[in-house]
């Protein structure tokens, strides 16, 4: 036995590494194995934080070609330099991940090198020296789902892992999936010149969001260029040297049709990742999608194992496996860790933003909760014409008899920011007339926020 610990997390992303920061703020003697070359796993490594990066310099290209003219700002002989755009993208993650190893530094956090692998309750192997730990967190993530048929190379068929590198513009891609991943990544893409057409299983794009945000979303996506292929499913992919031919279906079956692209990004989802990591052998109990199993507190059926992250239920969002590291740390520390999924918010980071918090119209209607909704457009809102980007609305959602909060969703420039005014409320409670009585910087777009609220109560000043 090489070494013990009061904790040993399997997953340095964003749940296996703040648990153990804070873990080791707690006074815990802590090691995080990580089999990837440097920390952070998914979100900053090959997720979030790259994603984000190529965004937005995609989103400062769009904006020099298209839109720099209507502030008479007249450019011309823009070229995209792609490597440099990839090499700042780098540049980014090294940041992070290196912010990371920082962190573990000065927390005392020991990063164990390697693969881990849980032998037996209480003892972990790494690359085949074991450990001792009183606690085990697994941590370890989750990867993109595959699709019979659609056989991924990451150079012609790529996840999202093959699509933050490509090295050319495609000229015509097409994405397999139209949620998260499909539309932010087509947007890298279609904004540097890619005709992107999204194939999606569903009639409707985004599931999970608010119907009548997603429509709308639908609408200015398409006026951006992007083709939508709804109702439609993939059965097959044949690739050539030159591209790849996709055999498209309606979803509920019907006459197909052939797509020829250059590259198809499938984005159909992410499952947990649990490979060899021992579960079976100290019987670790997963669900039929392959999540490990846990309780309120992180706990899995075998005593002193736990979870957290993507690899467990519930959204796969960063900040969702934060969260829960920080919790789950606390709780072993002997405090109160708690996350509050019903105010989590989900944030997809195209132009405009879509972000949500809390119910949708349709969960509502569903669960027989009377709700009066507020909406404001951002046509209305000051700032935004300043800014000359009007597309999208804010929408709220309160309870009909107190007034209280019950979900929020944007769809709007800097969405993703003024979500978090929302969030607030929530957790504090809130009412809409709360908000609407808030003093709101003028002019600002959270002033469209603020009408939103005021618009539950039929009173928006400014519509
Ligand atoms: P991960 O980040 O997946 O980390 C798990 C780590 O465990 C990996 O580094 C892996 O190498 C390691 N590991 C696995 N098994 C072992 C083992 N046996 N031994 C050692 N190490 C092991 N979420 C957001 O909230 N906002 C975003 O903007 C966002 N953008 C995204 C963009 C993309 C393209 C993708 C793919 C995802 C994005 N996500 C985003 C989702 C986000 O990345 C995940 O929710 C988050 O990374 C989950 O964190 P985690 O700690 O559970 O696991
Ligand atoms: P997703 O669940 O967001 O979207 C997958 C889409 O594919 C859905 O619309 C689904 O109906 C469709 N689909 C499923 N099977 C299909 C098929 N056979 N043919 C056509 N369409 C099909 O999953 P995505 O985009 O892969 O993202 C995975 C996860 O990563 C998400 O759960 C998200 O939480 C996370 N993520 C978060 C980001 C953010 O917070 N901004 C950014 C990127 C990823």
């Amino acid at each position: 036995m090489s070494d013990s610990f009061d904790a040993i997390v399997i997953g340095s992303g964003p749940g296996g590494y703040v648990f153990a920061i804070r873990a080791a703020q707690l006074g815990m003697k802590v090691a995080c194995v990580e089999k990837r070359a440097t920390l952070g796993g998914t979100c900053l490594n090959v997720g979030c934080i790259p994603s984000k990066a190529l965004l937005q310099s995609s989103e400062n290209f769009e904006e020099t070609t298209h839109h720099l003219a209507d502030h008479g700002i007249m450019v011309s002989e823009v070229k995209l330099d792609l490597a440099r755009m990839q090499a700042r993208k780098g540049e980014v993650v090294s940041a992070n991940v290196k912010g990371v190893e920082f962190l573990f530094k000065k927390n005392k956090v020991t990063w164990l090198k390697g693969a881990g692998v849980i032998t037996a309750p209480g003892k972990v192997s790494v690359d085949g020296v074991e450990y001792a730990a009183k606690n085990i967190i697994i941590a370890t993530g989750s990867e993109s789902m595959p699709l019979p048929g659609v056989e991924v190379d990451e150079k012609l068929i790529v996840t999202s892992t093959g699509a933050l590198e490509l090295d050319k513009v495609p000229e015509r891609l097409v994405v397999i999936g139209g949620g998260v991943i499909g539309l932010e990544l087509g947007s890298v893409w279609q904004r540097l010149g890619a005709q992107v057409t999204v194939v999606e299983y569903l009639d409707r794009l985004i599931p999970g969001n608010d119907g009548e945000i997603a429509k709308q979303f639908e609408r200015v996506l398409t006026k951006q260029g992007f083709k939508f292929k709804l109702s439609s499913k993939v059965t097959g992919a044949t690739k050539s040297a030159t591209g790849v031919t996709l055999t498209v279906e309606p979803a509920k079956g019907g006459a197909g049709e052939t797509i020829e692209a250059d590259v198809v990004l499938l984005a159909i989802g992410r499952r947990a990742y649990t490979e060899q990591l021992g579960l079976a052998t100290v019987g670790v109990a997963t669900d039929p999608r392959g999540r490990v199993i846990t309780d309120a507190h992180f706990a899995t059926n075998v005593p002193g194992i736990y979870a957290i992250g993507d690899v467990i239920a519930g959204a796969m969002l960063a900040h969702k496996a934060e969260d829960e590291g920080v919790a789950l740390a606390e709780i072993l520390a002997g405090q109160a860790g708690h996350v509050n999924y019903g105010v989590i918010p989900g944030v997809i980071y195209t132009w405009p933003e879509v972000a949500s918090v809390g119910k949708t119209e349709e969960e509502l209607k569903a669960e027989g909760i009377a709700y009066n909704v507020g909406k404001f457009p951002f046509t209305a809102n000051g700032r935004a014409r300043a800014m000359g980007m009007t597309d999208g609305f804010v929408k709220i959602l309160a309870d009909k008899r107190t007034d209280r909060l019950l979900g929020a969703h944007i769809l709007g420039p800097d969405a993703g920011t003024l979500i978090a005014e929302i969030v607030t409320a929530m957790e504090f409670g809130a009412s809409a007339e709360d908000v609407g009585r808030i003093c709101h910087a003028h002019p600002t777009l959270n002033e469209a926020v603020k009408e939103a609220a005021l618009a539950v109560a039929g009173r928006a000043l400014h519509i």
